[in-house]
């Protein structure tokens, strides 16, 4: 048999209709098939290779690692060089109240160890999420996800979750003294990159400091600078009280974390210790990985070029059918009339070699958030792809 057929006999498979291309190496924004094939990577693995494929200062921290240990010990009782440098790290680039780590392996264990965080320290039970989030796969990050298609065949799931509109301010007076958290994607992602204003998320930090209410900022997709600063919230002039990131964070490798104060952070401790145990979480090459890419989205400058990069594609990527692009940096969905035009455009797209997607919760729209590093030239060659793509339909 060969790959594509073990594939579909051996892997479980979560569609009836997986993309099914074969990669055997990726450098940069390219990824390349057995067949020689080139496609270039618009979507980074779903927002993961912010600094490229194969990154070499990443493969550089991996390989070194590699040399010393790999797994020794489960969470939080050996000092391990990667885990403590990552960990300062990341909070030489927050507010100075965020200031405790707990590496995880994934964005929803992330999810799960800031909503157990959140109930433990209020004491408190419930949660309020918003319409159309995504906050990951698992059962209690599912419970908090908003849309009821994906989450109607595993109930029961998490109680006392309570939805609002992300964006409307006449919702946050649902937030009370009896919610333990609000967990909201900064900029949504899987609801096709909605974007509230400065306002809304002042005054939802507010409401939260008012019901003594813990507001969890999920920036999986949007962390690690994807949209030009290196955390989304610095757009807003807020702090969280707790963040969750992944995706980003690893440099194509599996890592995760939510970020606290070590106060709160600290409940976790006692009654009973452990309160979140994870044998894997913040393993060292992966640790190794993330600290490069930190290094790498610092020293490249990458932030600076997340405007004008995504100004390069608004500005290409014009044509009548393409009815608005909505975008936070290079976060970016392009609007079409519906899933049924879009989606023979990302097929076609596709075959020429450039690689976008929708979203889970918005199929009108073309998913483009390329690796951060991607160069003006690339950004042309994709452009003209998809524009040729659309000629094509
Ligand atoms: C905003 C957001 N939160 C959480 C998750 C879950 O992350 P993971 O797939 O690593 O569990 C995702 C994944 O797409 C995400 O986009």
């Amino acid at each position: 048999m060969n790959n594509r057929q073990l594939f579909l006999s051996h892997l479980a498979q979560t569609t009836d209709f997986p993309l099914l291309i074969e990669i055997e190496k990726a450098e940069g924004v390219y990824m390349y098939g057995p067949d020689g094939k080139k496609y270039l990577d618009l979507i980074s693995g779903i927002g993961v290779s912010n600094v490229g494929h194969r990154h070499p200062k990443v493969l550089a921290a991996i390989q070194e690692q590699l040399d010393k240990y790999l797994h020794l010990m489960v969470y939080g009782e050996y000092v391990q060089s990667p885990q403590v440098k990552l960990a300062k790290a990341l909070t030489d680039t927050l507010p100075s109240q965020l200031d405790n780590v707990y590496l995880v392996n994934s964005g929803s264990e992330a999810v799960e160890g800031a909503l157990k965080l959140a109930k433990r320290y209020t004491n408190r039970r419930e949660i309020i999420s918003c319409i159309n989030a995504y906050h990951g796969s698992s059962h209690g990050s599912l419970s908090v996800g908003g849309n009821e298609i994906f989450k109607r065949a595993y109930r029961p799931l998490l109680p006392g979750i309570r939805n609002i509109v992300y964006g409307a301010f006449h919702h946050l007076d649902k937030i009370t003294n009896d919610t333990a958290a609000v967990i909201i994607e900064t900029i949504q992602g899987e609801a096709g990159i909605r974007v509230a204003c400065k306002e809304y998320f002042q005054a939802l930090r507010k409401r939260c400091n008012e019901t003594g209410t813990l507001l969890i900022l999920d920036e999986i997709q949007a962390g690690f600078g994807r949209t030009g600063k290196f955390w989304a919230f610095e757009h807003f002039d807020i702090e969280p009280d707790i963040l969750v990131c992944a995706k980003g964070m690893g440099g194509g490798m599996p890592i995760g974390a939510f970020i606290a104060n070590k106060e709160v952070m600290g409940v976790f401790k006692n009654n009973p210790l452990l309160g979140h145990i994870t044998t894997f979480g913040g393993h060292p090459v992966s640790a190794a990985a993330s600290l490069a890419t930190i290094q790498v989205i610092q020293k490249e400058n990458l932030l600076d070029q997340v405007e004008e990069k995504a100004a390069l594609f608004k500005k290409l990527l014009v044509h009548p059918i393409i009815k608005g692009i909505r975008n936070k940096g290079l976060m970016m969905a392009v609007e079409f009339e519906s899933f049924g035009v879009l989606k023979p455009i990302i097929d076609r797209a596709i075959n020429k070699g450039v690689i976008t997607d929708w979203f889970l919760f918005c199929d009108d729209s073309m998913r483009i958030a390329p690796p951060l590093i991607i160069s003006h030239t690339e950004i042309e060659e994709a452009c003209r792809m998809i524009l040729e793509a659309i000629e094509g339909v």
